[in-house]
């Protein structure tokens, strides 16, 4: 039995509705899994959120239409989900990670890919938040894009990662700095990770 005649089949035995949801339901879901990827990682409590509110900043500083801005909130919320598939052992151990372990939490990107592929009409946002960790050079993961693969959100939700890690401040400590993290930002520019455009808006919007 083939993917699709499954679905069809189905739909025959239990009739389901299609609901149609506003936007701002679709955010209230979409800040509800936040929650639960933030909840799950305790070293970066507000990250998911953050990250969301941050690409909505970021693409309104960029001039970019309410839509856009709107569903670059999705994607920054939803970045992450995939770590609802990583263990808790993985996402809470307080030391370095080993090798195995990291190529365990790498996963989560394509696990968000994943899980949001089974969402109608969400392939844009699928990809402005699966594609984080990729890197314009290619060494990025977990697909290895390069720089033609790779649009300006996709860019942005990069950079914005980043960018809310660092400056994110938690109960046992203060984040770095915005002129710091900048510098970081532009030295993974230098290195071909990040594209240098992107980077010098995120410098000029989070400034003060
Ligand atoms: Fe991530």
């Amino acid at each position: 039995l083939g993917e699709d005649s499954f679905e069809k089949n189905l739909w025959e035995k239990i009739p389901r509705i299609k609901q149609e949801l506003s936007f701002a339901q679709i955010k209230e879901l979409a800040r509800f899994f936040a929650q639960i990827v933030d909840y799950k990682s305790p070293f970066t409590s507000t990250h998911s959120i953050g990250v969301a509110e941050d690409a909505e900043r970021l693409s309104r500083y960029m001039g970019f239409d309410e839509e856009t801005v709107q569903k670059m909130y999705l994607a920054g919320a939803l970045h992450d989900i995939g770590k609802v598939a990583v263990g808790n052992e993985i996402l809470e151990k307080p030391g370095r990670l080993t090798e195995d372990e990291f190529a365990v939490m790498k996963h989560h990107a394509a696990y968000t890919y994943y899980i949001l592929s089974g969402v109608d009409d969400f392939d844009e946002i699928r990809d402005w938040a699966a594609f984080h960790h990729e890197r314009l050079d290619g060494t990025g993961y977990p697909f290895g894009k390069t720089a033609t693969e790779l649009n300006t959100q996709e860019r942005m939700m990069a950079c914005i990662d980043i960018y809310q890690a660092l400056t994110e401040s938690r109960p046992y400590k203060q984040g770095m700095p915005h002129e710091k993290a900048c510098e970081i930002l532009r030295d993974m520019a230098n290195k071909g990770w990040l594209d240098d455009t992107i980077v010098k808006q995120v410098e000029d919007c989070f400034r003060g």
